[in-house]
Parts: structure tokens; sequence; C-alpha cells
């Protein structure tokens, strides 16, 4: 099954809201409209900036989707500093990374904290906002080799309860810590061993024809340069980029490189 490729930029905490509305700009200056009957192509800016960014996509009528880059499982109540689905859903956000490592090793989240986060979105069938889960392993886990194993336990976490009609909302990243903001990018061939094996995993848990539908990005260091070589192995459908995606040019021609 031919899966449509997703290029995913993630902003981290860069950019204030007149910072994200040029950068948004800049990408849609440079954006042909007809890419997208071949690709989705999202941008996931701080909360703050969510809005702002979707306001300069839609007024120049581009699909470009927004995700955020992170949410909380209940939908309203006493929980200070959280942003939750209804909210996301309300300013037309369309994805949602989920388990980011950076909000698992700086922010204390752990698998179950990921699995509700999943679960909530996925339960939302209005407006549904796709889960971007990620997953990945550490340099030390990587050394020992048990990275595989590492990686199909962080899946199962994240996907726990959840169904194969659910699932096939969900989007999956392979990020291996070691290559995120280091430069140093795993090769294609480690790329793709980690995400065939995450489609394996998928396959088990949702069945075949659920696993080949759903679509498995690599993130790391993906750059203009090694963008094309990454996208072109046969179980990675797009990258989650994050350096790289902070400039229209270089976001630009990753997109022309999933083309
Ligand atoms: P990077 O980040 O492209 O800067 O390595 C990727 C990510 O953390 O999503």
């Amino acid at each position: 099954m031919a899966r449509k490729p997703l290029i995913a930029g993630n902003w981290k905490m860069n950019n204030t809201v007149s910072e994200a509305v040029v950068l948004a700009q800049e990408i849609s200056n440079g954006f042909e409209s007809d890419w997208l009957d071949h690709l989705d192509v999202a941008v996931c800016p701080s909360y703050v900036d969510l809005k702002p960014v979707r306001t300069v996509f839609e007024f120049d009528k581009l699909k470009v989707a927004v995700g955020a880059q992170n949410v909380f499982w209940e939908p309203s109540g006493a929980y200070t500093g959280e942003i939750s689905i209804p909210m996301l859903r309300e300013i037309g956000c369309a994805y949602c990374i989920v388990g980011h490592s950076e909000r698992r090793e700086l922010f204390g989240e752990t698998n179950e904290d990921v699995n509700r986060k999943v679960r909530a979105l996925v339960a939302e069938r209005i407006g549904e906002i796709h889960p971007i889960v990620c997953v990945g392993e550490s340099l030390a886990v990587r050394d020992e080799g048990a990275y595989l194993s590492y990686v199909d336990a962080q899946v199962r976490a994240a996907f726990a309860g959840v169904d194969a009609s659910e699932a096939k909302e969900a989007v999956v990243a392979y990020e291996p810590i070691w290559a995120i903001g280091t430069g140093r990018t795993a090769t294609p061939e480690q790329a793709q061993e980690v995400c065939a094996a995450i489609r394996a995993t998928l396959t088990e848990l949702f069945g075949a024809e659920c696993a080949e539908g759903m679509r498995v990005l690599y993130g790391g260091s993906m750059n203009e340069g090694n963008a094309s070589l990454l996208l072109a192995q046969p179980d990675i459908d797009g990258g989650l980029i994050g350096g790289a995606s902070l400039k229209a040019k270089s976001f630009l021609s990753i997109i022309k490189e999933a083309l």
C-alpha cells in the first residue's frame, strides 16, 4: 500500500509569535501547492505560535497543517499550565507530537504518560488530531545492542489499550536520541532497520493491513543533504525535522526531496 509521506517540522522552543509568522510566511512563499498532492506537510510550533502560524497558511489557502508539540490528556480542569485536546482542536491542529525524547528526558514523561496522551488523542473522533508518537533509544542502549527490543517496548507501551481502528490515525517517529540535534544522523540502513522493526511490532499489534497504512517517520539531524537517501528507504515514510525546519530554505528543500 502506498503511504503518503509526511514531512513535519518540530520547531521546539524557538520563535516568538512575530518570528514564527515570518518563518511561516517564508515557507508559504516558497511552497508550491501541488506538492500537497504527493505528500503531507506540517509544522509544529510552540503553543502560543500555533494560531498565528495557522492563520498565515489559511490566509494563503495553503493546506500545510499545524501540530502541537505536546498535550495533556484531560479535557479541562485544574491542571495549571497544561493544554487540552479541545483547545488544540479548536485552533485547527491536525497533529500532536507525543513522547518526544526531550519531554521524556527533561520533563520526566513516562511510557504511561505517553500512552494516556495517545489514547486521549485517538479517542477524539471529531476534528481528529493525529498523534506523532516518538520513540528511540539512547546511545547507551544502542551501544549495548538492545535497541530493537527497547524501541519495540516503547511502541507497545505507547499503544497499550488502543485498537487498530484508532491506531491507524497515528504516526510513529523513530528518533534515536544520539542523532537528535547532534549532527550525527543515523545511516539510511540504521534508520530503515528500526523503522521496519517498528512496522513489524505494529503488524503484531494491529494486523498487516493497519500497519502497512501507518506512517513511520525518521527524525534526528535530517537535513537537505541526507534526506533523500533516508526517505528512499521502504519503511521510512517521512521525517520529523528539528533544526533544519527552522529555516524556510532547508525545510522546503527537504520537502522537495520527499516528492
Ligand atoms: P533535529 O531534531 O532534526 O534537530 O535533530 C529532531 C527532533 O528532535 O524532532
